[in-house]
Parts: C-alpha cells; sequence; structure tokens
C-alpha cells in the first residue's frame, strides 16, 4: 500500500494497485499506524458491496460495540427526524459513546455515497492531543480547572456523564480532552440538543479558547467524502462532529464502533437508562 501524509494529522493509505481489496490489508499493521496518528483514510480499494460485509471486516479490529439498531449506524439524512444526527445540520465537536455504559476505541466509517463538491457534509476531527501539545500554558490551565457535565435523552438512552475538561487516554495516559461543544450561538434549529453545563472556569473563556483551539488549522481536519473511502478514528484521542450539508444531498456514511480489548467501561457515566 501506498502511505501518504493526511494534513494536518493522520494517515492517507492507498491500494498499490487501483482496486486492490481493502481485507487483504493486514489490520495489525494498519491498528499500529492508527496508535501513533489516530486518523486512517483507506481510499481507493475495493470495499463492501453487500452490507454485511462491512460489520464482518469491522470484527477484525475487535469486538463490535452493539447497539439497540444493531452493529450498524446508517448515518442517513431522514425526512422529520427526531434527531439532529439524522438532519442535515451541523453537530458539534464530541466523542462517542458519552452516553453508554462503554466507550469504543474506534469509529470506523464506510461511505457508501458521497455529497458532490459543494454540498457540504464533511465529518470533522479534532486532535486533541495536538491541540493539548500547541496551547498556551494560561489556556491550558484554564481547561484544567473545568469539568463538563453534560446530559442527553435521545431513542437509544437518557443518560448523564460528568467529565474533567482535560482527561486522560485510558490506554495511553497522556492528557486528552473530553468536551461536548455547545452548538454555535445563533444556530436555532439544532433538534433534540443535550444539556449542557460547564464549571471549574468562566463558561465564555472556556468556549472561546476551546473552540478556537480545537478548529484551529493545525489540530483540525474535515474529511471530504468519497464514495468507497473507509475512515478510522481513534476515538480516546480525538473529537469528531460534522458540517452542515445540502438537503437531500446523497449523503451515506455507515458507522461502526469498535471497543478496545478489553472494553473500556464508560469511566465518566453517572447515570443512564
Ligand atoms: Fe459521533
Amino acid at each position: 500500500m501506498k502511505i501518504t501524509p493526511n494534513r494536518p494529522f493522520g494517515l492517507v493509505l492507498e491500494p498499490e494497485n487501483p482496486g486492490d481489496d481493502i481485507r487483504d490489508l493486514d489490520v495489525e499493521q494498519v491498528r499500529e499506524l492508527l496508535w501513533k496518528e489516530r486518523l486512517i483514510v483507506l481510499r481507493g480499494f475495493r470495499t463492501f458491496s453487500e452490507p454485511e460485509e462491512f460489520p464482518a471486516y469491522c470484527e477484525r479490529w475487535g469486538q463490535i460495540s452493539i447497539w439497540p439498531f444493531g452493529k450498524v449506524l446508517e448515518l442517513l439524512e431522514q425526512n422529520n427526524p427526531e434527531d439532529h444526527i439524522f438532519d442535515n445540520n451541523y453537530v458539534p465537536l464530541h466523542w462517542d459513546g458519552m452516553y453508554r455504559p462503554q466507550v469504543p476505541e474506534y469509529q470506523i466509517f464506510h461511505c457508501v455515497k458521497a455529497p458532490l463538491q459543494g454540498q457540504g457534509g464533511r465529518t470533522t476531527f479534532s486532535d486533541t492531543v495536538r491541540v493539548l501539545e500547541h496551547a498556551p500554558a494560561h489556556h491550558r490551565a484554564l481547561w484544567e480547572q473545568a469539568t463538563g457535565s453534560y446530559q442527553r435523552k435521545m431513542e437509544f438512552y437518557d443518560s448523564k456523564t460528568v467529565s474533567p475538561i482535560v482527561d486522560t487516554h485510558p490506554l495511553r495516559g497522556y492528557p486528552v480532552i473530553r468536551y461536548n461543544e455547545p452548538p454555535k450561538a445563533g444556530f436555532g434549529n439544532f433538534l433534540n440538543p443535550p444539556t449542557l453545563a460547564f464549571s471549574g472556569a468562566d463558561e465564555a473563556q472556556l468556549h472561546s479558547s476551546l473552540r478556537d483551539a480545537l478548529y484551529a488549522p493545525e489540530n483540525f481536519y474535515a474529511h471530504e467524502w468519497q464514495a468507497g473511502d473507509v475512515v478510522v478514528a481513534d476515538n480516546f484521542s480525538l473529537l469528531h462532529g460534522r458540517e452542515g450539508f445540502e438537503t437531500k444531498a446523497p449523503r451515506h456514511l455507515r458507522r461502526v464502533h469498535v471497543l478496545s480489548n478489553p472494553p473500556l467501561d464508560n469511566p465518566r457515566l453517572v447515570s443512564h437508562q
């Protein structure tokens, strides 16, 4: 495979010969790269023609986290959605599994259909390890004092999570940021938003400094999808979200959560139903 840097972080892996099958790659080798780089884009490989082939591939990465809907989340715009995940608006930065009993280590996405150029809908990633490395000492000190409290009720749970903004990577021991960004001011149409509260630091300063750092070009990557792309992200180190997209744009992603080995019981979950 061909390995090239993805800017500003991560790697792009492409086949030596167009159409080489993704299943011929050594998952342990890709896992090793992900461990170092935190985001892997696999582009140009032959991928999955039947829906069940995708979770079958993900099983090679580890134990799949099972949701009430099964192993695979179909990310598709819905008519009259009950939750912002299924509309076409922007999704603020967050980490996956924050409201679940176990937090997945990996998110694996497969792009079935991609929006056309100019229609938006990029998946956004912020590398919080880089954010902390680049942060001036006074910002870091501010973040280290702060705690976020998050409550969310949706179809699959009614949960509360309380986490320090600067937390520790559960496997690596280095500091990471755990933060669910409040919807941007003036954004009036956010369906079923979580209830957020922050303590320990001046809120306005906290949000503006975090947002500036998380979205700074040296820490932030927005993935523009092409059909067939597979993206693997380190959910313990990165935060992610989504850009808005044109309604009815052909955007269809599938997403699987893979647990660490052993699975990580959510250290910050306060209540869950
Ligand atoms: Fe998410």
